[in-house]
């Protein structure tokens, strides 16, 4: 169903901010090879994280793919100061009142790849216009605004429309994935899995990596993907 083996992404949300450079570290050294960074604006949703500043300190100290997920009001205006910062793929909401195709040339301009994002309750029909151009698409399974939520099921059902609507690209899943719920999310399609809590607040990062992967990868290959 996929063309993508299952891959992780760590959220740094959840990781120990008292020692970030250690907590990327610690999951890249776990075979780790995108992470998933967390920005909120206190307006599109009501918690506020961090901006460009912090992507750019943790630059230099990681190889891995800066995935960086805008739950931002205007994505036009901070697509450029993310990528300059170092983030490699830059996704924004369908939700946010933009003009998509603006955003989109923007992040390409940039050199970064381009994804878009729709909450539980938005249908995916909305990103029909904009698929050719996408890398990626994150599909979110809690209401964006906090790490930690209970996985929403029922969102896994849009992976097959996506790829119906000929989709291509990168198939993101972000909110409330741990073991089980990343075999229900790679089942439906899912290729990336977004692993906040599951990963960091596990004992050992790496053996939580290992067995969601495990489980998304028998997953994928029990569905034929
Ligand atoms: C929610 C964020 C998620 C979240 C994932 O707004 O977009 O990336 O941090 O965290 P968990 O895996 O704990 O739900
Ligand atoms: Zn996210």
């Amino acid at each position: 169903m996929t063309p993508y083996a299952p891959t992780i992404a760590p959220s740094l949300l959840s990781a120990d901010f008292t020692r970030l450079a250690s907590e990327v570290a610690a999951v890249e050294q776990a075979g780790v090879s995108v992470l998933h960074l967390d920005v909120m604006d206190g307006h599109f949703v009501p918690n506020i994280t961090f901006g460009p500043p912090l992507v750019a300190s943790l630059r230099p100290v990681s190889k891995m793919v800066f995935d960086t997920h805008l739950m931002v009001t205007d994505p036009l205006k901070y697509a450029e100061p993310f990528a300059k910062a170092g983030s490699d793929w830059i996704s924004f909401h369908l939700e946010a009142p933009c003009d998509p195709s603006a955003v989109i040339d923007r992040i390409v301009a940039c050199g970064a790849k381009p994804g878009m994002v729709v909450n539980p309750d938005t249908p995916v029909s909305g990103l029909r216009p904009y698929l050719s151009r996408l890398h990626h698409v994150l599909v979110m399974s809690v209401f964006p605004g906090f790490g930690g939520q209970k996985f929403i099921g029922g969102v896994c059902a849009k992976f097959a429309e996506l790829r119906d609507m000929g989709f291509e690209g990168r198939l993101e899943i972000d909110g409330g994935i741990n073991v089980e719920t990343a075999a229900e999310a790679a089942r439906a399609g899912a290729d990336l899995l977004v692993a906040g809590n599951s990963v960091y607040g596990a004992k050992d990062r790496t053996k939580a990596v290992r067995d969601i992967l495990a489980s998304a990868a028998s997953a994928a290959v029990a569905s034929g993907g």
